[in-house]
């Protein structure tokens, strides 16, 4: 008879702070067909394709993180659905949904070609998806999406809710930009049964403008919906950064991000990979692991699972973004698109 236990085939992912890492982001590309300004410059420059992860490393690579312990996986951009084929990766994900693996599968997305995928989407094992959307002003959303077609976004909103996918609508408080519309922005999401997360624009990349021009505390924002309406503090929790109320007058819930006014690393269960398998521990730290040279040197994934675990092993406490006038520079050079959000 075995007396020794034998060695599970896998150990949890636990960071130097006691955080179980079960949530996985990839940023699949980190194009996009619209140039937000506070989160692009309008002449960007991308990676050539070449650098990209193939659709297939990006399965095995999400695969990995799967038998490491990643419980829910967001895929990101960029914008993900701009990405060819990528109906192909989501749906060959969706076999971890099938066999219990994976409890959720869900992308952060800008709506604009969500109609053509939103079907395909649902078929595939996603549930939910983000919808990124700071104004319903077609001129304004024009000006701050450089690009985007706020038509189309909407009807991508309204095939997937037709095609059964829950939606949490993103919007980046902007100062003279939407402030003035959040309350609106809210009672049409609350409307179409839609949460609301408010998200406070973060220092990453270079962009055209001045984000100490864009910055809008979401403690203001609040104060404000406040007039109007019936807020309550409720312990409602995504596993993410969000705090949430609930609007008693519209039934439905609001999450504010604060990654500038209030520090949110102590929960942190999450890391995130860009498009080339660069693994980033922080959203607002430089530290990264390259996985691309692991995954590309063996066909078994032994030798990425062993990056994997040595870079979770420096997972740093959290970040310490700032926005002023004296710093010229961002906090952090990538891009969110990089990243992903
Ligand atoms: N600060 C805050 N939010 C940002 N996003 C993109 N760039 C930034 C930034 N610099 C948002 C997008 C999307 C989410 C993924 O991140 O609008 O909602
Ligand atoms: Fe694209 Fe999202 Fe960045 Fe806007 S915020 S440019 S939609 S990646």
């Amino acid at each position: 008879m075995d007396i020794f236990p034998r060695p599970l085939p896998t150990e949890p992912l636990i960071d130097p702070f006691a955080r179980a890492i079960t949530y996985l982001r990839v940023s699949v590309t980190d194009r996009c067909d619209f140039r937000c300004v506070y989160c692009m410059s309008e002449h960007m420059t991308f990676l050539p394709k070449r650098d990209l992860l193939s659709l297939e490393e990006l399965d095995r690579l999400c695969s990995a993180f799967i038998r490491l312990g990643v419980r829910k996986l967001r895929l990101t951009g960029g914008e993900p659905l701009v990405r060819r084929d990528l109906m192909t990766l989501i749906r060959s994900l969706g076999r971890h949904i099938d066999s219990g693996a994976l409890e959720e599968l869900t992308l952060t997305t800008n709506g604009s070609q969500l109609a053509k995928h939103a079907a395909d989407l649902y078929a595939a094992g996603v549930r939910r998806v983000n919808v990124s959307l700071d104004t319903l002003d077609e001129t304004k959303f024009r000006q701050v999406t450089r690009w985007g077609d706020l038509g189309v976004v909407l009807g991508g909103i309204d095939a997937a809710l037709a095609a059964g996918l829950k939606i949490k609508i993103n919007t980046v408080a902007l100062r003279d930009v939407n402030e003035d519309e959040i309350a609106s922005i809210a009672a049409w999401a609350h409307g179409k049964g839609m949460d609301l997360s408010l998200i406070e624009t973060m220092p990453l990349g270079e962009i055209d403008g001045d984000r100490t021009d864009q910055y809008l505390p979401l403690s203001r924002v609040r104060a404000r919906l406040a007039q109007r309406w019936t807020l309550n503090d409720i312990p409602y929790k995504t596993g993410g950064p969000a705090r949430y109320v609930s609007v008693a007058e519209t039934g439905g819930r609001i999450g504010f991000i604060t990654p500038m006014t209030h520090n949110f690393c102590e929960s942190c269960n999450r890391v995130r990979v860009t498009c080339t398998g660069t693994l980033f521990m922080c959203l607002g730290q430089e530290d990264a692991a390259d996985l691309r040279a692991p995954l590309r040197a063996s066909e078994s994934d032994a030798l990425l699972a062993d990056a994997i675990r040595s870079a979770i092993a420096r997972k740093p406490k959290g970040h310490d973004f700032v926005i002023d006038r004296t710093r010229a520079k961002p906090a952090v050079a990538r891009h969110m698109s990089t990243t992903g959000g």
